[in-house]
């Protein structure tokens, strides 16, 4: 029987990594691929140490120029069989919009947004022709609610979800199933740790961490669920959302937006 791998981009840290220990612990080999360095070999190492499945790292800038073709080309030429694509580096901003350098939006935009169509063009072809196999996008829940003070990074996760649910129905007679991860806020290193403090009481109850996201995301993925948004809280948070009228909805939006613009240095 083909050998088929699980390939996770942003796998180094945060939710990536957590998602490519809980693919490795369910007996999955994995690809990890994120920048290049000493995290990213050490997390693969550690995978096959803890979990004795294969783990091979490919360290390269994703926003580079034609960079996710190489990473198809890499799994083409050491014949890695990918039947579940997690389409999961990404990061965001919330600020005053014209505060922050375009070059930073330039590259949020490339590598939430087009990195992950790209990703998806080249191994789709592969995926098609599998029984089964499964794109997770790294969407947000704030690529489910607009989220004033972070409009581009917001609209970059609407695009994410638009994406995968469409692209999800294009695909119904095929074997290949599509899923949107839209997480709540998680906790993945200092800076946000920082947001969460700033943001107040109530956010902290929608807070996670990575480990608490990956097994219900690979949960959801293996289910066939079109969105999967982790958190009791989060899910009634998004009900509660949805049925309130459009302006209403927006001033509330505004303020939890607010709360977490970072002061002027
Ligand atoms: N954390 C949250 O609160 C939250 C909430 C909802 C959705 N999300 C989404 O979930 C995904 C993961 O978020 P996270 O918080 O876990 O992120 P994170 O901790 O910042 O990790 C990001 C990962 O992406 C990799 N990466 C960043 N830029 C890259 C590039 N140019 N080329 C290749 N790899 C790159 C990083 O690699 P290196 O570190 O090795 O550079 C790292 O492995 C993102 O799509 C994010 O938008 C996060």
């Amino acid at each position: 029987m083909e050998k088929h791998y699980t390939l996770i981009t942003g796998a180094s840290m945060g939710i990536g990594r957590a998602l490519a220990e809980e693919c490795a612990k369910r007996g999955r080999n994995v690809l990890l691929v994120a920048l290049d360095g000493p995290e990213l070999h050490t997390a693969a190492q550690e995978i096959v140490q803890k979990h004795g499945v294969e783990a091979h790292a490919f360290g390269l800038d994703l926003t580079a120029t034609d960079a996710p073709l190489k990473v198809y080309t890499w799994c083409q030429e050491n014949g890695y069989s990918v039947d579940m694509l997690i389409n999961n580096a990404g990061f965001g901003l919330g600020d005053i919009l014209d505060r922050v350098p375009i070059g930073v939006y330039q590259k949020m935009l490339r590598l939430n947004n087009q990195v992950m169509f790209e990703m998806t063009y080249h191994f789709l072809p592969q995926l098609k022709q599998l029984d089964k196999a499964y794109i997770l996008n790294s969407s947000s829940m704030e690529g489910l609610m607009p989220m004033p003070f972070k409009a581009a990074y917001t609209a970059t996760k609407h695009f994410v979800t638009a994406f995968s649910l469409s692209l999800r129905e294009e695909l119904a007679e095929t074997g290949v199933s599509v899923s949107a991860l839209c997480p709540g806020p998680v906790v993945t290193n200092e800076d946000g740790l920082k947001r969460i403090q700033r943001s107040g009481r109530k956010a902290k109850l929608v807070v996670m961490y990575p480990y608490q996201v990956a097994p219900i995301a690979i949960n959801g993925l293996l289910k066939g669920k079109r969105i999967i948004i982790p958190g009791v809280m989060n899910q009634i948070m998004i009900l509660v959302n949805n049925g309130l009228p459009l302006a209403l909805r927006m001033k509330l939006l505004r303020k939890i937006g607010a709360a977490v613009i970072p002061k002027e240095t």
